[in-house]
């Protein structure tokens, strides 16, 4: 009989390594034959470290388990998915996962991600195998055709930056993946590179042979030490298999890459930084022009792609434009993994077509608060991204839309609020946080940040200038939007704009106050 437990940090994080002792202990010591696979998170963190047993009716959900829970499980006859408190009966059932869409975390949670031959078995492949048989410019059009958009946040075509690499005249190219995943709120990337680390290995392939790129590098942050480990795994495995190195799938073109670690600023996510760090410099913004798609990675045309990005094309290039472009709305094709955190009963990773709403995610599959109180506010888009207001939880998820309230979409992250929360401490949250994170390479982000966290204060106090002081706060956000080099300090007044004007009462201000 086949257990899995999961490997990925979130279950590690609450015992998984532990129960998966226990169930070989256990198994060994009732003479009982069981094979222990670590797969990746099906997403569903509530219920981590959730054991799924392979029965002849499919994979049995048991979570969350711990370690002193095993030898009831035995007990119970779970190894024939038995009946057990902790049992959620057939995993593909469970309807927080069944609603999903999952195209780009099709495999995540179901194979063993060290293994290239279960990554193949369920379809991985595909899509590389059919990219090297195609001419450079068709696998840009086909991704230009599906409507993919950047994953990080700023949905910037994936096509287009494609093509203006492809363009470009160089020796050299580079492929980069940005999986330097720092917001609040956010794990799809981990969830991905520890879950399925050949997808991304694939994506990147495909973009090496699509713009001319021979090498790629990932860019992982320090603080995900599994994902580091499961990428070197899948690299080497990848290479030997013979899909990665100077013959990619036999086809005499090279593409290889290695896994760069990131030292822990949040900076080094905005891809100029990023690009620096890379070239072994501080984190500082790059001016742009030039793009990094024109002269980037030491001065060479580069694609920089967010991992989930790169994770997308793949399916594109196995079943074709016109799938992928078939799910979502408008102009925001696709599905995008939502991830849900915060007070929220259960959070986990929802991948779906663009175009439901807030609401949906947060009763539907969230449940509604942890706490039993009322939800009163949703940031969405991490740390830099509005807080939304139940009257905002119906608009479609859908990138424009979202623009038009003045809120974002970005990496997909959200992170929910009840009614205890005080919308002023996290305006001034969001100021600490850019004061913190900034790179100080422009006035706006690196002075305007400190004096808004004491603009904020002087608010809080509530002295005799108070509405002064708010016309103050205003006046600084104006200038950090207008004026700052990059998103960091560009986008910190998202957090604090939306507490104000949804939020007023916090503020000390009457609730029809003028915005
Ligand atoms: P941007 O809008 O300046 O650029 C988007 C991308 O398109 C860049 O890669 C840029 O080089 C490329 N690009 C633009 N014009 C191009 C052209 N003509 N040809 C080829 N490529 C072109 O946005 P930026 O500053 O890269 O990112 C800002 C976004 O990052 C925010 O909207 C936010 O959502 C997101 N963000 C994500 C975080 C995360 O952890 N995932 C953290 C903080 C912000
Ligand atoms: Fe650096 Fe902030 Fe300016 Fe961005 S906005 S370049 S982080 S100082």
């Amino acid at each position: 009989v086949t257990v899995y437990v999961p490997r990925d940090a979130a279950a590690l994080a609450v015992g998984a390594d532990a129960v998966a002792l226990a169930v070989s202990a256990e198994a060994a010591r009732r003479g009982l034959s069981v094979r222990v696979v670590r797969n990746g998170s099906r997403g569903l963190l509530w219920l981590e470290t959730l054991v799924e047993v392979a029965t002849p009716a499919g994979r049995v959900a048991y979570g969350p388990v711990e370690a002193d829970d095993v030898p009831g499980l035995f007990d119970a006859g779970w190894l024939a998915g038995g009946a057990h408190t902790l049992c959620h009966g057939l995993t593909e059932e469970i309807p927080y996962l069944k609603r999903q869409e999952r195209l780009t975390f099709a495999r995540v949670g179901i194979v063993d991600p060290r293994s290239a031959q279960d990554y193949e078995a369920h379809g991985g492949l595909a899509g590389l195998r059919r990219a090297v048989s195609m001419e450079p410019a068709h696998i840009v059009e086909e991704v230009l055709q599906s409507g993919l958009r950047g994953r990080g946040g700023a949905a910037f075509p994936t096509g287009i930056k494609w093509k203006t690499v492809a363009a470009a005249t160089a020796a050299q190219k580079y492929i980069v993946c940005n999986a330097d995943e720092g917001d609040s709120g956010t794990y799809a990337d981990r969830l991905l590179m520890e879950g399925d680390p050949f997808l991304l290995l694939e994506g990147m392939a495909i973009a090496g042979l699509a713009v001319g790129a021979t090498f790629g590098y990932l860019y992982v942050r320090s603080e995900y030490p599994q994902s580091i480990e499961a990428l070197n795994a899948a690299i080497a495995t990848a290479r030997e298999a013979g899909w990665l190195g100077d013959d990619v799938c036999g086809s005499g073109r090279r593409f290889d890459l290695e896994v760069r670690v990131g030292a822990g600023a949040y900076i080094c996510g905005e891809e100029t930084s990023l690009l620096e760090s890379l070239e072994g410099k501080r984190g500082v913004v790059r001016a742009k022009p030039p793009l990094p798609a024109i002269a980037g990675l030491f001065g060479k045309p580069t694609v920089v792609n967010n991992a989930i990005s790169l994770a997308s094309v793949p399916i594109i290039l196995a079943r074709g434009a016109q799938y992928y472009r078939d799910y979502g709305v408008g102009r925001s094709t696709g599905t995008l993994p939502f991830q849900l955190a915060g007070n929220l009963r259960q959070g986990g990773l929802v991948e779906k077509a663009f175009g439901l709403t807030l609401r949906e995610l947060l009763y539907d599959f969230g449940g509604g608060s942890a706490s039993g109180r009322p939800l009163r506010a949703v940031q969405v888009g991490g740390p830099l991204g509005a807080y939304l207001p139940e009257s905002q939880w119906d608009i479609p998820l859908d990138y424009e839309a979202y623009a038009a309230v003045s809120a974002m979409i970005g990496h997909g992250g959200l992170v929910a609020f009840d009614d205890s929360v005080d919308m002023l401490r996290m305006a001034r949250y969001a100021m600490e946080f850019c004061a913190v994170e900034s790179c100080g390479k422009c006035t706006p982000c690196r002075i305007g940040s400190t004096r808004g966290m004491e603009t904020l204060d002087r608010i809080a106090a509530g002295g005799a200038d108070h509405g002064k002081q708010v016309v103050l706060l205003r006046d600084l956000c104006d200038t950090m939007l207008g004026g700052s080099l990059c998103a960091l300090g560009g986008m910190a007044p998202y957090p604090v704009l939306s507490a104000l004007n949804h939020f007023p009462q916090d503020f000390g201000l009457d609730k029809t106050a003028p915005e």
